[in-house]
């Protein structure tokens, strides 16, 4: 039986949901956290969308089995392929998913050109397609798959000639072109904010989808009657586990948790 000092379960492919952990706590610092990165199996948005399906299930039922009192799918690939079977199988709980920060940038940008950065999967899913079909008429909207970030990111690569080089790459065609702003679809990408604006120009703006995410949680814990009635006193409780067994791994996910500054 969960109660309001339960923990919440936050988990991602691996790195990627650091970004949203911090929103999370820069919004809810009074409550305790597990924080899993699937870094053995990472990137998901490799894999075909059974076996990302399949890897979320066994990530989510650990979580589960810890005591956490609501699961945030801080992935917008496990989101795109598991979010419904996730609710189905977690009645007592919430469950809340993540998914392209496309509805604020094409609201803040009408009739502008939008680009959407995702895994091939969340790009590929009905729920992203769904999504896109309803702000269509309302802007231009082009899609780029950069699976190669999450890699780089995994790694701890945030910034460098190498990473640029890769971004700049894959941005060629908007160079000319360049987009009113960036959907960053991926929670690795906010990671590398700074390399895409150096690479594509400071007047893009960028836009994620973890604030929304903290902000849904939020609301969700509130209706549940699960939102802590702790005081806020210091330091905020994350446990971090990763499936890959290297504690370099465990290391890193609370470097980026230290380094990374929300927009
Ligand atoms: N961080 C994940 C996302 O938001 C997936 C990255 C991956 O493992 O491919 O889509």
């Amino acid at each position: 039986m969960v109660t309001e000092s339960s923990p919440i379960g936050v988990f991602d492919s691996g790195m990627g949901g650091i970004t949203v952990l911090k929103q999370l706590v820069n919004l809810m610092p009074n409550e305790k956290y597990i924080f899993y990165g699937d870094s053995a199996n990472a990137p998901y948005g490799k894999k075909s969308s059974d076996t990302v399906r399949k890897l979320t299930m066994s990530t989510a039922a650990k979580l589960y089995e810890m005591g956490c009192k609501c699961l945030v799918v801080a992935c917008n690939t496990a989101t795109s392929v598991a979010i419904n079977v996730l609710r189905d199988t977690y009645r007592d709980i919430p469950v809340i998913g993540i998914e392209p920060a496309l509805k604020p940038a094409v609201l803040a940008n009408e009739g502008g050109h939008i680009l959407v950065l995702a895994t091939n999967t969340t790009l590929h899913e009905e729920k992203f397609n769904t999504l896109m079909n309803r702000y269509e008429s309302k802007a231009r909207i082009s899609t780029l798959a950069a699976p190669g970030i999450v890699e780089f990111v995994e790694n701890g690569i945030t910034c460098g000639t190498q990473l640029e080089e890769y971004i700049a790459d894959i941005l060629s065609p908007y160079q000319e072109d360049v987009p009113n702003a960036i959907v960053l679809g991926c929670t690795h990408f906010p990671f590398v904010a700074d390399t895409i604006k150096k690479v594509i120009g400071n007047q893009v703006t960028l836009y994620d989808g973890g604030k929304g995410t903290a902000a849904s949680t939020h609301n969700k814990l509130d209706e549940y009657l699960l939102s802590s009635r702790e005081p806020s006193a210091g330091d905020t409780e994350i446990t971090f586990c990763n499936s890959d067994p290297d504690p370099a791994k465990t290391l890193l996910m609370k470097q980026f948790f230290d380094s990374y500054v929300c927009p």
